[in-house]
């Protein structure tokens, strides 16, 4: 896997991928080898061999493959976002205007397929809505901040699988954020400050003055300083054009002092002269877009699409994907060394977090058990409790129960003695009853014979 040619070869690809410029004829083979590693013996080729096409094919294989890119418009509603974005790429891309009544702000997102002669572009282009519409202004920039976190959490999760398709994985990281500043001519606004500096460890930030054509031309100049020292001040930092390919050192570095780009935006086409411009017409005259005595269009255009595109994807994956990555796996405890700096190999941490993990889970079991065992006793003991009450209640109702019988016995037995001395009484009232019966019916007999002989 480490054999000088493969050095060779990764040294070609990342020299075309990072634009170092090769000069491959006039590189000598014994400079290849010593940047392809040390110890590397540089061995001349007697002939052609074939492999300085490598370059080549890598530029067949990603044409043939296609591009993304992932613009996020950051700014206040009606700044010119989607206006810009229209300028930008040539084309029409939104159709309706955004809603603005939502209580907090929104991230919209678009996917479009772009062709630029043989070569495909699929352009992401994320909005923000109803951003700086709130009066509490507080957490405007949060859902931004989670949007940009979730396509990087997306990523590492497809990195992680291990069945990985990253070659066909439609990457949605956001490559670059355009910050629009409100034409003020003043100062930054909080907002601005904040968000910024949310964001800034997070995505390549190129600020730019919307609507510039709001601002004189001195006054730009000065609104240009200040913003400039504001982000300095702040702690804030923008995304600066790549000076160390010289190819491009030159122009990047003058473009940095432009920064932040004065911008207009308008897909309108005006004739000035006899060509047909866009443009953006008022009473008392044109701006023109592409003009750079008018606005940096150009220069945003320039350094944003022509030459620092590729800069800006690999940025996003180097720098801020990777600053993610790593908090992220820290966060899961990995590490590269351990204590002693020893480099810490994947299967150690993962034995390691395994091991941390059947601990707490057996720590866990224990203190469940633990807590299981107390119940239990306390439950007995409640039921003891329960038991030995049910039982002196029991006995209680026994001995009530029993009072009870007895004085209900003795009642029987005094109804008893009422009821037979009550029989006895009536047995001689009854016997006395007749006998007066009897006494009366011989003396009304007697009566009666004294009544008829009397007649
Ligand atoms: P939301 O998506 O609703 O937040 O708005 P936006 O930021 O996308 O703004 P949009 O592009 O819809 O433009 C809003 C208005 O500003 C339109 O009337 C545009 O014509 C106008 N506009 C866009 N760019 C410029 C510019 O550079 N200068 C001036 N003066 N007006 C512009
Ligand atoms: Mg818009």
């Amino acid at each position: 896997m480490n054999s000088p040619l493969v050095s060779l070869l990764r040294l070609v690809l990342c020299s075309f991928l990072f634009r170092v410029p090769i000069r491959r004829e006039t590189m000598a083979a014994t400079e290849i080898a010593r940047q392809a590693g040390e110890g590397a013996r540089a061995v001349p080729l007697a002939g052609h061999v074939g492999f300085d096409s490598m370059p080549d094919q890598l530029v067949n294989k990603s044409v043939s493959h296609g591009f993304c890119f992932n613009i996020l418009c950051v700014g206040e509603t009606g700044l010119g976002k989607s206006t810009l974005m229209d300028t930008l790429f040539n084309t029409k891309f939104e159709g309706e205007p955004m809603q603005h009544n939502q209580p907090g702000v929104q991230l919209k997102s678009n996917t479009y397929e772009l062709q630029e002669s043989n070569v495909r572009l699929k352009l992401n282009v994320v909005n923000t809505v109803g951003f700086g519409d709130q009066i509490n202004k507080e957490d405007s920039y949060k859902p931004i901040v989670e949007f940009i976190d979730t396509q990087f959490e997306a990523y590492l999760q497809e990195e992680l699988k291990i069945k990985r398709t990253l070659h066909s994985y439609h990457d949605t990281r956001i490559h670059t954020c355009l910050y629009f500043i409100s034409p003020t001519g003043h100062s930054l606004k909080s907002l601005d400050l904040v968000t910024m500096k949310k964001l800034d460890s997070k995505v390549n930030i190129i600020p730019i003055i919307a609507k510039s054509d709001a601002i004189s031309k001195s006054e730009l100049t000065k609104f240009k300083i200040k913003i400039t020292s504001e982000l300095v001040s702040n702690g804030v930092q923008i995304y600066q054009f790549p000076t160390d390919d010289e190819t491009v050192a030159e122009i990047n570095s003058t473009m940095n002092g432009h920064l932040p780009f004065a911008v207009v935006g308008s897909t309108e086409e005006v004739k000035i002269g006899n060509k047909m411009v866009r443009a953006r017409q008022y009473p008392w005259g044109t701006v023109q877009v592409e003009n750079e005595n008018h606005c940096d269009f150009v220069k945003l255009r320039e350094m944003l699409i022509r030459v620092n595109m590729e800069d800006l994807r690999e940025q996003t994956h180097t720098r801020h994907y990777e600053l993610y990555r790593r908090c992220k796996l820290e966060e899961m405890g990995f590490k590269d060394t351990d204590p002693d700096s020893k480099p810490f190999s994947l299967q150690e941490t993962y034995e390691a977090k395994r091991n941390e993990f059947m601990g707490e889970l057996q720590k866990k079991e224990e203190e469940m058990r633990q807590m299981f065992v107390q119940r239990v006793k306390e439950k007995e003991a409640e039921l003891k409790e329960a038991e030995k009450e049910l039982h002196e209640k029991f006995d209680r109702l026994k001995k009530l129960h029993q009072d009870e019988k007895k004085k209900l016995e003795d009642k029987k037995k005094s109804l008893d003695d009422e009821l037979n001395t009550f029989k006895q009484k009536k047995t001689a009232a009854e016997l006395l009853q007749s006998q007066a019966q009897q006494a009366g019916g011989s003396t009304t007999l007697k009566r009666d014979k004294e009544r008829k002989n009397f007649f």
